[in-house]
């Protein structure tokens, strides 16, 4: 169907003037007055409709036009004009309408604004609003940056499994895949390779985690890869920032340390929300007016700033001498909880910060044993607002004391020999991390909830669409 998108001529309106137009779009708004119907278009090409206005006396469907329901699908044709009110917009006159699609009066998204957990139950239609099309935008510009930023410094983007044997982050977290029928009885151990013996894979199998340890394979080879596709958690954790399902960024990189992962994590952050800003500047104003004020400012002063660096160490010390009385204890040992991490990230440093070399015991199997015998080399990037965003590490490279913290962990060795194998043959230091893109989104958008920011969002008990 030859038309134009209203983006183009919103943003081209000197070019278009005077001129005919084709538009295809969907009734955002219609209202008659003394016989002028006046509707408001969109296309989706940006956040704003473009006026129609269809005058009985220029218009033969000026009868059609005026029976139409919010929600109808248009094929309009009419004279690029300066709008009546305003000269600098434009507006069109309307000399045919072809209805594509009718809609009816129980369309759902009959108000300017609805709220976000109304809309969340009608996910389906959602795309429609003005919030999340400039969600859906951000999110696409944002990937793409990501992209554009391990490009441009000579990463290789590699596709790492969904369906995986093993369970990266120990957590158990991983959703089970099987064939097996689900009325045959379940024997009592599962980890018993004979129960799975049947079934597809001859062994017990899940949808990925993370796609880390396949990752270092091919950062063992290829030097710099990363990784961007779904990974899966069955998180029971019901909160603002836990999804089922969220794609994550896994870049690895062969002979690097953490200061060199932390140096990368910052540049790559300043790059995509820099990206963002420049790319989207309608919506990320949209997201300033509607979702949180000071938005912008605090995006571009996060590309200006440096990153704080802090030991887990001092973080406890810190949230020790705060004085403020938290609902979980702070104990060396003990993992951050939401609430230490905002008071790190909002009360006393007020930017990101990536705090290091947490307890061993805290965090998982591959991670870089430091000499200290207590800690590990491992970072997580926290925001203020959103929490952790980033999980990352060097990697454990000497195979005994892999092996050992494995065995430590009761873990099934077998089931990694080919991830120990990297360890015998040409080890070397490597690092990598992985960064929620959900995650990030909130922070970008102002948008306070993981269910806002995927198209689908998969938690607990939630698969309607
Ligand atoms: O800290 P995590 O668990 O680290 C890993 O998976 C490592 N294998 C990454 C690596 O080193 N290659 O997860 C990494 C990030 C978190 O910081 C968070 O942003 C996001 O993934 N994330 C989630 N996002 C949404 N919902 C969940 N349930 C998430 N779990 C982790
Ligand atoms: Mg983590």
């Amino acid at each position: 169907m030859k038309h134009e998108d209203i983006d183009k001529i919103f943003k081209n309106k000197e070019q278009f003037l005077d001129s005919i137009v084709t538009l295809c779009g969907w009734v955002r708004t219609v209202r008659n007055s003394r016989g002028i119907c006046f509707i408001e278009l969109n296309d989706g090409t940006c956040l704003k409709g473009i006026q129609l206005v269809v005058d009985e006396k220029n218009c033969p469907d000026y009868e059609i036009a005026v029976r139409q329901n919010v929600g109808a699908a248009l094929k309009v044709s009419g004279v690029v004009v300066n709008s009546y009110k305003n000269k600098e917009i434009p507006e069109i006159n309307i000399t045919s309408v072809e209805v594509l699609g009718v809609s009816s009066q129980e369309y759902p998204l009959q108000k300017k604004r609805h709220t976000l957990e109304f809309l969340r139950t009608i996910a389906h239609l959602r795309a429609r609003t003005n919030t999340f099309n400039a969600v859906f935008r951000v999110r696409s510009v944002l990937s793409i940056a990501i992209h554009r930023f391990f490009q441009e410094r000579g990463f290789v983007y590699v596709h790492t499994p969904i369906l995986t044997g093993s369970d990266c982050e120990g957590a158990g977290e991983m959703f089970r895949v099987t064939t097996l029928d689900p009325s045959k009885p379940v024997l009592q151990s599962e980890s018993s390779r004979d129960y799975y013996a049947d079934d597809f894979f001859g062994k017990k199998a899940g949808l990925t985690v993370s796609g880390q340890l396949e990752g270092e394979t091919m950062a063992m080879a290829l030097g710099k890869i990363y990784t961007f596709g779904p990974t899966f958690r069955a998180e029971n954790s019901n909160t603002a920032r836990h999804a089922a399902e969220f794609w994550q960024i896994e870049p690895e990189i062969a002979f690097s340390e953490l200061p060199d992962l932390i140096e990368l994590a910052t540049d790559m952050i300043k790059y995509i929300i820099s990206d963002v800003l420049k790319n989207c500047p309608e919506e990320m104003k949209f997201f300033e007016q509607h979702y949180e004020k000071g938005l912008l400012e605090k995006l571009k002063l996060i590309v200006d700033q440096d990153f704080a660096v802090l030991e887990y160490t001092d973080a406890i010390k810190l949230l020790k001498e705060s004085k403020v009385e938290f609902e979980y204890p702070v104990e060396w040992g003990a993992d951050l909880q939401t609430e230490h991490e905002r008071y790190i990230t909002e009360k006393v440093f007020n930017k990101p910060v990536f705090v290091i070399n947490y307890p061993i015991e805290l965090k998982s199997f591959y991670m870089k044993q430091n000499p200290d015998g207590k800690t590990v080399a491992a970072t997580d990037l926290l925001l203020p607002g959103v929490g952790e965003i980033i999980g990352g590490s060097q990697r454990e490279d000497d195979f005994d004391k892999l092996e050992r913290r494995m065995k430590d962990l009761k873990m099934t060795i077998q089931d990694y020999w080919w991830y120990l194998d990297l360890r015998k043959y040409g080890s070397a230091p490597h690092s990598g991390f992985g960064l929620g893109l959900e995650r990030i989104l909130l922070y970008i958008t102002g948008i306070g909830n993981i269910r806002d920011v995927a198209l689908y969002p998969r938690t607990k008990g939630n698969l309607e669409f």
